[in-house]
């Protein structure tokens, strides 16, 4: 017995001695062992981790989304029935579109909340003013991402998407002429739509995200608020270490991948709606949730308030680094701005429930 424990012993000293060279030499060629950089504990939080899950939630939307691109037909002809073959005929199509149609909604949501964490914690504070810009460009394309999605499928929701699409472009003026269908007649207007939610979205995208993390790294996520505030009273500086980035990484891609498998289990309960082909002289559609506060605002003032609502909300987010003054970051030491915000957030929510229990209104051509 004994001498079976020391042979397994030694067995067992070689088989990590030979994992431990495969890994030194692994990491000699791509210098992993770098990443396992100090960060706070604090940032393995689930509030800290947010913005993590969210770029996971986006590689699992880029991996469907590949998918999906396998079997589509950007043309109006073709469009509807191209997602109608992906439900029903493509190999895993049904549950991939699932997947991509859900990780969309629990994306746009943990961005959210991501940015009520980055706000409540004060955050965006000196230095990370531009970072909370450049977030907002990362919000404003992954609502583009989402209306365009919307009208790839080619139901009647998507039309009355594009409906709106096509108005707001005229209502920009000579900005406008990229959302006009007579801009080009050599793609139809849903090809040009499709090339920005695969190409020119994700690029952007990809181009903001990079800055972003590349702020995160260069600032170092920011202390807890309390820490930050007993240091500008005088006391020690927060401390930078505690936990690594490799670690949170670990944390970041398991939580990430509770979002894919709740993705996962939505896309296998409910089936993800595809209407009938579109009705050109009817509108029955309500948008996505993320769209509604702004539904009401359109029945109160016409599409005009599409361009105007939605831009003053990020203009004044734009703003609330530049006139957050305050040398505090806890929420208790910054009650007017908190209150403002919540505030906003209860007329969000109720704008969206009234939205939703208001009767369908015809929008497009009714200014
Ligand atoms: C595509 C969407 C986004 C992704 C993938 C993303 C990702 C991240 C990640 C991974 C971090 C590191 C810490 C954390 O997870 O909390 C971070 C930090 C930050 N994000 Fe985002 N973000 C997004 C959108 C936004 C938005 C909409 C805002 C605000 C308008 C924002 C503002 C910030 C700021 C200021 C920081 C630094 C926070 C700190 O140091 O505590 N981000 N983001």
């Amino acid at each position: 017995m004994s001498s079976g424990t020391a042979i397994e012993d030694v067995h067992d000293g070689r088989a990590s001695g030979r994992l431990w060279r495969i890994w030194a030499a692994v990491d000699e060629r791509l210098g992993l062992s770098g990443l396992a950089y100090p960060v706070p504990k604090h940032a393995n939080g689930i509030p800290y981790i947010l913005g993590g899950i969210s770029f996971f939630g986006f590689l699992v939307l880029a991996a469907t989304g590949v998918w999906l691109a396998q079997f589509y037909h950007s043309t109006p002809e073709g469009a509807r029935e191209s997602v109608a073959y992906i439900m029903n005929v493509a190999p895993l199509g049904d549950v991939a579109r699932g997947i991509h149609f859900w990780t969309a909604n629990l994306v746009m949501a943990t961005i959210l909340l991501h940015m009520g964490r980055v706000f409540v914690t004060g955050s965006y504070k000196r230095p990370r003013e531009v970072n909370w810009l450049i977030g907002l460009g990362l919000l404003s394309i992954t609502i583009g991402l989402i209306f365009t999605g919307t009208v790839l499928k080619w139901d009647q929701e998507g039309f009355e998407a594009l409906g709106h699409n096509v108005e707001i472009g005229e209502l920009i003026g000579a900005f406008g002429f990229w959302f006009s269908p007579t801009f080009t007649t050599s793609l139809p207007i849903v090809g040009r739509l499709y090339i920005a939610h695969v190409v020119i979205l994700p690029a952007l995208g990809t181009f903001l995200l990079i800055a972003h993390f590349l702020l995160v790294k260069r600032h170092g996520i920011s202390s807890r608020p309390s820490d930050f505030d007993a240091a500008v009273d005088g006391g020690p500086a927060a401390s930078k270490g505690g936990s690594t980035f490799a670690a949170h990484l670990v944390r970041m891609v398991g939580f990430g991948l509770v979002i894919l498998a709740v993705a996962t289990v939505l896309s296998l309960v409910i089936r993800t709606p595809l209407g009938g082909p579109p009705d050109p002289s009817i509108e029955v559609s309500k948008p996505w949730w993320m769209f509604l506060p702004f539904y009401p605002f359109e029945d109160w003032f016409g599409l005009p308030a599409l361009i105007w609502a939605p831009g003053l909300l990020i203009a004044a987010l734009a703003l609330v680094p530049f006139i957050d003054r305050n040398p505090y970051r806890s929420p208790s030491r910054r009650r007017a701005l908190i209150i403002i915000g919540a505030i906003v957030v209860i007329v969000l929510v109720a704008l969206v429930g009234y939205a939703l229990v208001e009767p369908v209104k015809s929008h497009v051509g009714a200014m």
